[in-house]
């Protein structure tokens, strides 16, 4: 190529990809692939190491550039960056727009509220539409000439777009989002770095960085806010039309700013954003309030530290320091042990905080809370407050680390902590902190079927102390009910008979009902189709558990683990005085005449539900499952067939119409009557 179409096309390819740069970074909006974005980038690099001669400053190949520097050089703001006054409450914010009203009595005033960006502050200098200077703020005279680092910041155009006068001095604030953040953090973990406390110690940290590369591998972001300067043209009336400008000149701005028109409107953007703040992905600690006029804004001047006619308005902060008084324990109502740390009362994120969640055995010992520690909590958003670290300089020696209790603080049985697993679990069937979840599941449709007991019904009964346990159900009285809010005679009659019959459940549904922890329904007819009989089952051992298929070592512990529980056994022998089933009803070996089969139902059939057809199959021995396999026996399939019914046909398993299953059943009760008839005979 030659030199002149090289340089054409090195300054074509510059423009194209500082478009797609914009739309990137700026705009979030990208239009191509990364891959050819990739392609456009090395085209660029290719032809500038073969023309170096048309390399220049602004060109996007040349972000990362230069050797790490000594130290970073001083230099002095064109214009002092100030600083800004804080507003702690709402009180507050109505005396800084008395203040302004006093300065503009007859204007119709109108506010621009922005989020306060917890970064740190940048000054950015282009003189010709070129980035020539980024500062840190510094004492607000002299900042650190970061230049090269800023350069490294994508968001940050290296050249403004359109026309844009001599020279621009843009405030705006460095940030890093709080995923990059715990991100990097990770990372640094893993490479056994000193972690950062937080996303703006991670973005200054940096941002001051003597070697560039370094700063070019951290993702730093950036939102422009201020137009502080503007050479060879009339700045703009507002301050949101300068907003405007910075988007136009492509300077990333925040999407969340909002022009208000009454000190009220401002009020209500800051009690939107002090509460939404958990929900951004970047950090803000507060609401800049800025007088939209720059000419007032001007007129009303600034003191030697900041601007009159700018308030930030600080959140309250969402960490405080305060002293673990005391640690407790709470059983939730699936029976998870979960230990609160009961703290000095102390204000934080909005509300007063005493307690905070310490969630498990595993997270005290790895942050070594102790009671009387002085820790930092931390309340986000609507989140629960919690304690985020140990401050070990406070300790005197006399705080004491705590040990989980060993048995439930709510009803004294043993606990368990399965392994794998952080909670630990009470095991009693009649704790109280779990006896209205345990309840309702016993009377649920699949376990015993108590019509009428539901939520509401097992609410009111633990709460007016007529029941404790699901035992208790069965020595209710008509007495007990009637005149209870919701029972007449009638319905009081309805729920005894539903008790009643609840008794006539075979002993599986008795065994799902109990709610041992990874006992569900089908485990539970499998135990029983093999014990036969509840009793045998709970004085199993392990092994004998485990000889019954699908039945492995978890159920089993978990079985074994139950039964040894003193509460429970008391439990269990309060079900059978009430005359529960605990032994299967004795039966032939014909009357399950398909024992050993597997069965898959697919479609619907015109007989039966779905649940019936499922019953029948069980009531005859059969297995029924949910999935095809070459394991399974027979697949019965109704109208509309789905893909069970292709699987079927792909693995060769036999496939039943409605018809054919109804004919089996058929042939299956006529034999099955025979034997019955010949042992009447014998
Ligand atoms: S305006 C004259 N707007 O907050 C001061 N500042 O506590 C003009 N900050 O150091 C600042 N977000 O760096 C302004 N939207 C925003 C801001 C913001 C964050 C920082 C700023 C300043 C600090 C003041």
């Amino acid at each position: 190529m030659e030199a002149g179409e090289a340089k054409k096309r090195i300054e074509q390819l510059r423009a194209i990809i500082e478009h797609h740069n914009y739309l990137y970074y700026v705009l979030d909006a990208p239009e191509i692939s990364d891959a050819e974005y990739d392609a456009l980038m090395k085209e660029l690099q290719e032809l500038e190491a073969a023309y170096p001669q048309f390399v220049t400053a602004d060109s996007p190949t040349q972000r990362v550039g230069g050797a790490p520097a000594e130290a970073f050089q001083t230099v002095a703001h064109p214009m002092p960056l100030l600083s800004l006054n804080n507003a702690y409450n709402t009180d507050e914010l109505m005396e800084f727009d008395r203040r302004v009203k006093k300065q503009a009595p007859a204007e119709p005033l109108t506010y621009v509220g922005e989020q306060k960006i917890d970064g740190l502050t940048v000054a950015l200098l282009y003189q010709d539409g070129v980035l020539v200077q980024g500062a840190t703020r510094g004492d607000g005279l002299r900042g650190e000439d970061v230049t090269a680092n800023i350069r490294t910041i994508r968001s940050i155009p290296l050249k403004l777009r359109g026309r844009v006068p001599g020279r621009v001095l843009v405030r705006g604030e460095v940030f890093m989002t709080k995923d990059a953040f715990q991100e990097l953090n990770r990372e640094r973990e893993r490479t056994g770095q000193p972690l950062f406390a937080n996303p703006r110690n991670a973005a200054a940290g940096s941002l001051r960085q003597l070697d560039p590369a370094v700063t070019a591998a951290r993702p730093l972001d950036v939102f422009l806010y201020d137009l502080l300067l503007w050479e060879g043209a009339a700045l703009p009336p507002t301050h949101w039309e300068a907003q405007d400008l910075l988007k136009e000149w492509g300077l990333k701005v925040n999407p969340y700013s909002r022009l208000c028109s009454s000190i009220e409107e401002v009020v209500e953007y800051c009690r939107e954003w002090e509460e939404k703040r958990a929900t951004l992905p970047w950090e803000i600690d507060g609401v800049v309030v800025k007088v939209n006029s720059l000419t007032l804004q001007e007129r009303m001047g600034a003191t030697a530290k900041a601007p009159r006619a700018k308030i930030a308005y600080k959140f309250s902060p969402e960490e405080a320091f305060t002293r673990v008084r005391e640690i407790q324990v709470n059983v939730g109502r699936t029976g998870v042990l979960t230990p609160l740390a009961i703290l000095e009362p102390v204000r934080v994120g909005g509300s007063t905080v005493s307690r905070a969640t310490l969630h498990n055995e595993d997270y005290i010992r790895e942050k070594d809370i102790r009671v009387g520690d002085v820790v930092v909590i931390r309340k986000a958003g609507e989140i629960i407050p919690e304690v985020v670290r140990v401050v070990p300089e406070h300790r005197t020696g006399a705080e004491k680390p705590f040990i989980m209790p060993a048995k439930c603080p709510a009803c004294g049985a043993a606990v368990y902590r399965e392994p794998g697993e952080a909670a630990i679990r009470c095991l009693g069937a009649s704790c109280p902190a779990q006896q209205k979840e345990k309840i309702i599941h016993f009377a649920s449709k699949n376990a015993m079927d108590i019509a009428g007991v539901g939520p509401a019904v097992v609410n009111l009964l633990v709460d007016k102390g007529l029941i404790k346990d699901a035992a208790g159900l069965y020595d209710l009285t008509a007495k007990d009910l009637v005149g209870l809010e919701r029972f007449g005679a009638k319905s009081a009659e309805n729920l005894l008979a539903a008790v009643e019959r609840s008794k006539e459940n075979p002993p599986e549904r008795l065994l799902f009902a109990l709610g041992i922890r990874h006992v569900g329904e089908e485990m539970a007819r499998r135990l029983v189709g093999h014990f036969r009989d509840l009793d045998r089952i709970f004085t199993a051992g392990k092994e004998e558990l485990m000889a019954v298929p699908e039945i492995g070592e978890a159920i089993a512990d978990s079985i074994r683990r139950y039964v040894e529980e003193a509460q429970n056994k008391e439990f269990l022998e309060r079900l059978r005085r009430a005359g529960l089933k605990f032994k299967a009803e004795e039966r032939e070996a014909a009357a399950e005449p398909l024992q050993g089969k597997t069965f898959v139902l697919t479609g619907t059939l015109a007989a039966f539900t779905r649940e019936e057809a499922e019953e029948i199959l069980r009531g005859l021995g059969a297995r029924v499952t949910s999935s095809v396999s070459k394991k399974t026996d027979y697949v019965v399939a109704g109208e509309n067939p789905g893909s069970k019914y292709q699987k079927a046909l792909d693995l060769n398993v036999p496939v039943l119409s409605e018809d054919e299953f109804l004919r089996l059943l058929e042939e299956l009760r006529a034999t099955g009557s025979e034997s019955s008839q010949r042992r009447d005979d014998q």
